[in-house]
């Protein structure tokens, strides 16, 4: 395999004219590969579900099993993954389903072989209910959709597509359960300042929670966008956070913000996504969260990554000391990554209430 490579050109031009479908309070046979098919209502519905699930979980409720009994996930990351291959495997047996993935790894796949994507795909849709995709070029879950569409009208079974993060695009399942972390901490989002601290433009994690930010309709919701010039959030999605009437502020200048945040949302640099490991270089220590910043923010405000977490996030010896910290919210965020993508899975295969 030494000189095996993935395609560099994944994506067709059908990904991008390719919609994805509005949830609409109805999540059953969706392809989820964009915060944009969601509305408020929606994250009530899938919050509520992940709540209750949670609780189930928690007082080791067998009929969790039978949620997903019959149904297989198939796992096709091509990047590196912990916690989104990871907790979607679980989610998926935890309901009672079964998870495939290539047996050696993805780099025993054939588009090592150079098969396209678009094969694929539809060779695990063949095989799957739903394929959870990670794959390092954006418009890579619309291209799956937009195939899985095709496959579905020739087989009977047909299969849905979720995105588990595409390049510098999206991670739609990441901001699900943000938000729903959000939530479950401070019950509301009404009258919160947010800041979102990096990388904001390699960051698929942040474009998608500023999107949902917005989705979530909350009432005077302030988005604070804290990164160095050349990392700064795409204009489209901050022109479209302000399109929801939330007021955005701009800066370089983690201090103007952080003694009146409620939520902090710190990011790690996107090493993989730059071209010159020198620009990485000179950018990789501008931010760096250690108990002493920590301190500056309020009593009760918390803390979110969505990790890994590198040197952005200091030592060790600062992570074991932030680890401690109340505010510091990142392990139960992790963990409600499960509960989300459990509710999500019920949603999109049974759509029955739990
Ligand atoms: N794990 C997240 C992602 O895959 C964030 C990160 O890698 O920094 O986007
Ligand atoms: N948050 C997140 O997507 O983590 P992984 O990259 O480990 O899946």
């Amino acid at each position: 395999m030494a000189d095996a490579k993935l395609s560099t050109s994944a994506v067709s031009s059908h990904a991008f004219s390719y919609q994805p479908p509005a949830i609409n309070g109805d999540f059953v046979g969706k392809h989820i590969i964009s915060v944009d098919q969601f509305k408020r209502q929606d994250l009530d519905i899938l919050f509520d579900a992940a709540t209750s699930i949670r609780k189930r979980i928690r007082t080791h409720d067998r009929g969790l099993t039978e949620l997903c009994a019959g149904k297989v996930m198939a796992s096709l990351f091509f990047e590196a993954s912990t916690r989104t291959d990871m907790s979607f495997q679980a989610a998926m047996r935890r309901l009672g389903g079964d998870v495939i993935a290539v047996s050696n790894g993805v780099r025993f796949s054939s588009m090592y072989k150079g098969e396209n994507l678009s094969d694929t795909v539809r060779a695990t849709g063949c095989y799957s209910d739903v394929v959870v995709l990670r794959h390092p070029e954006i418009g890579s879950s619309y291209e799956a959709a937009y195939y899985l569409d095709l496959l579905n009208a020739r087989i009977d079974n047909p299969t849905v597509a979720i995105s588990g993060g595409d390049g510098i695009g999206e991670h739609p399942t990441q901001a699900l359960l943000d938000i729903f972390t959000v939530f479950d901490q401070k019950q509301s989002l009404d009258n919160m300042t947010i800041t979102l601290v990096g990388d904001l433009l390699h960051g698929r994690t942040v474009h998608s929670l500023a999107k949902l930010i917005a989705y979530y309709d909350a009432a005077d919701v302030r988005l604070c966008l804290v990164s160095p010039e050349n990392l700064r959030m795409p204009a489209d999605i901050t022109a479209l956070v302000r399109s929801h009437g939330i007021s955005v502020c701009e800066t370089d200048d983690l201090q103007e913000v952080i003694a009146d945040t409620d939520v902090i949302y710190w990011t790690r640099v996107q090493e993989e996504r730059f071209a010159d490991a020198a620009d990485y270089e000179r950018i990789k220590d501008r931010y760096v969260m250690t108990p002493q910043v920590l301190a500056q923010t309020k009593p009760d405000a918390i803390l979110l990554h969505p990790l890994p977490r590198k040197h952005e996030m200091g030592t060790r010896d600062d992570h074991d000391i932030m680890d401690l910290d109340k505010r510091a919210i990142y392990f139960e965020q992790m963990e409600n990554g499960m509960f989300v993508r459990m509710a999500l899975l019920v949603k999109v295969l049974r759509g029955v209430y739990v």
